[in-house]
């Protein structure tokens, strides 16, 4: 979390600056600051919250100067307030850093011993006062830098400002991501690509370890080892324009109603409307040879690996072990032979994620990313990547990439199950026919919006929810859940159907609504028997189905949504819509940050 910038050039940087902060406010709003250096000295401003607030103290206390560094901050160490906010300063030099500092208990004692004073709760401060302490001894600012960095455990992107350089920045990255972006005559830096977008086209990626000397005129890079390293300068498609809310009041809405055309870019990708095929990139494995799946990620990427594995083992008759990434890669799972890793992320550049797949292709097992940010850190490392084409999502509630995933996850078990020998063609070419058809249908769920609306109207009053299905439909509750729960603050639930009378029914009362997930698929009869028993109990269900679904079920349910009628395989991908629409509109209704919900941050780089 955290997002950084840096700019050396030939413009006034505090702009620059701003703006290349706002494309990184996903990774975290708490709080925000700049630096930058006026006639040699290093000035700084800083404001708690959002970075309006930070807009508003530059507005009246402009910050000149063309070379600077930013931040905008997910707290970790220290309250969100103004103090602990980067950039941290102590003699002569700036840093903004995005990560945690494992060792900054130990290094701070150190430094204390020797005479520092410290200024805030942070883990950062301990950077600035290492490189001070360099340069006490009589280090240059790059070899007072590169003996810092080498003494801080962790994962870490840091920029680094020095006072009287004012052609110097440097930069170092060790598990957490940095790109640095070419311009003519001036260098940009920044957590990630869409930063620089308007910036620059020209971007380069660091690489774990590397420590790189920014000047107007280029990079110099150090590996990990000290060695000087080149590193490719790639071309990047991403545009300035494409982060707009368009006619949108809010990214969600926006990024919501962008799935039809989204999940037929990815569907695309991967399926042949001609053929009725689906076609997947080569692997690193031959299906026919994988006797296991371990199939990894958080949140909501979570639940789409959860979708997967129902998908992989009824179709491909592969077994697959679904996991949390934080529990995973602390877990000692034995691995088996033919194992194969699969994780799936937007970002790809989820701390957790990132280091369940190092751990399991450390071990020898061949990782397959799902990934929706084409330049990320699990991208790049991964043995294989299927793309999900969503686009950039602001929203920090993850909805096309969800769905985009599962069009993806999709595929992969049709080609699987293929590979497998176990999908005749016909039935591979209704399953592709489905998939084809779900763009058209999701744009019918879309019309309901006002219909969905009108139910979030009486779900705003709600202190509690519970949101149940089977089979697929079940990784769909706790995607609703998890969408209401973290844009609306409503508490809710989550359970398999058939888990309710093992206890959670025990909560069941006129007040608390419990959204059942129930397309007709071959589990929609036992469904059907759970709906009676929350009705029984005086529930109030709002029940998601189609027109036959409501037809025998509506009269028991306090409100409906009839959703179209689709094979039971795209359901999940369907049925994710209203769930999503219900969680945006109680939060709009609610009054709540919707795109920028409290505690929260898109790109979880810490674990
Ligand atoms: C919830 C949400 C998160 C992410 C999770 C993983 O709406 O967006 O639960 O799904 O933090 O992020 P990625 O997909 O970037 O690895």
């Amino acid at each position: 979390m955290c997002g950084i910038v840096g700019v050396i050039g030939r413009r006034p940087a505090a702009p620059l600056l701003l703006d290349a902060l706002r494309r990184l406010e996903y990774r975290g709003y708490d709080s925000a600051g700049m630096a930058t250096l006026v006639e040699g000295r290093i000035e700084r401003r800083r404001a708690q919250g959002k970075l309006d607030r930070l807009a508003e103290r530059l507005a009246s206390e402009p910050l000149p100067g063309t070379t600077g560094i930013g931040h905008t901050r997910w707290a970790t160490h220290g309250v969100p307030n103004e103090t602990n906010a980067h950039p941290h300063l102590s003699e002569g030099v700036a840093v903004v850093h995005n990560g945690i500092i494992e060792n900054f208990q130990e290094l701070r004692a150190e430094l204390v011993a020797r005479g520092h004073h410290f200024a805030t709760q942070t883990d950062t401060e301990v950077v600035p006062h290492l490189i001070g302490a360099g340069l006490a001894r009589g280090l240059d600012p790059k070899e007072a830098a590169v003996a810092a960095v080498r003494r801080l455990k962790g994962a870490f992107a840091l920029a680094m400002l020095f006072e009287g350089c004012d052609d110097l920045l440097i930069v170092a990255r060790k598990g957490s991501p940095l790109a640095i972006g070419y311009g003519e005559g001036e260098m940009f830096v920044g957590s990630d690509a869409l930063a620089l977008a308007p910036l620059t086209e020209r971007i380069q990626y660091l690489e774990e370890g590397d420590v790189a000397f920014l000047s107007r005129r280029g990079a110099m890079i150090l590996d990990a080892e000290g060695n000087e390293a080149e590193r490719p300068i790639r071309q990047t498609a991403l545009s300035g324009a494409l982060i707009g809310k368009g006619n949108h009041r809010h990214f969600m809405e926006k990024e919501i109603f962008e799935q039809p055309a989204v999940l037929g870019d990815t569907l695309r990708s991967f399926a042949d409307p001609a053929t009725h095929r689906i076609t997947l990139p080569e692997l690193p494995f031959d299906f026919q040879a994988v006797s296991r799946v371990a199939a990894v990620a958080c949140g909501t990427a979570s639940y789409a690996c959860l979708v997967g594995k129902y998908w992989l083992e009824s179709l491909a008759g592969l077994p697959v072990d679904w996991d949390i990434a934080s529990e995973f890669r602390y877990r000692a799972s034995p691995l088996v032979p033919g194992q194969v890793g699969l994780f799936v992320s937007q970002s790809g550049e989820t701390a957790d994620t990132l280091a369940a797949m190092r751990h399991l292709r450390g071990e020898g097992c061949p990782a397959l990313a799902v990934v929706n940010v084409p330049e990320s850190t699990l991208a790049r490392e991964a043995d294989a990547t299927l793309r999900t084409l969503a686009g950039p999502e602001i929203g920090v509630a993850s909805t096309k990439a969800f769905t985009t995933q599962l069009a993806t996850l999709a595929c992969l078990a049709v080609g699987a199950a293929r590979a497998r020998g176990r999908l005749d063609p016909e039935r591979e070419a209704a399953l592709t026919k489905a998939l084809d058809e779900l763009p058209a249908r999701i744009l019918q769920v879309l019309e309901k919006d006002q219909e969905i609306r009108a139910i979030a109207a009486e779900l705003m009053a709600a202190r509690d929810v519970l949101y149940v299905g089977r089979g697929t439909s079940y990784a769909i509750a706790l995607e609703g859940a998890l969408k209401l729960k973290e844009i609306s603050y409503i508490h809710a639930e989550a359970y398999a159907a058939g888990e309710l009378k093992h206890g959670p029914i025990a909560l069941i009362d006129e007040h608390v609504p419990v959204i059942v997930v129930a397309p007709r698929d071959h589990l929609f009869e036992k469904t059907a028997s759970n709906l009676q028993e929350v009705v029984a109990r005086g529930g109030k269900v709002v029940l998601l189905s189609d027109a036959a679904g409501v037809a025998e079920l509506g009269d028991y349910a306090w409100k409906t949504v009839t959703l179209p009628e689709v094979d039971p395989f795209v359901a999940p991908i369907l049925y994710a819509v209203p769930v999503q629409l219900l969680a945006y509109h109680t939060a709009v209704l609610k009054g709540t940050d919707v795109d920028q919900p409290r505690n929260l941050a898109k790109s979880v780089t810490v674990e």
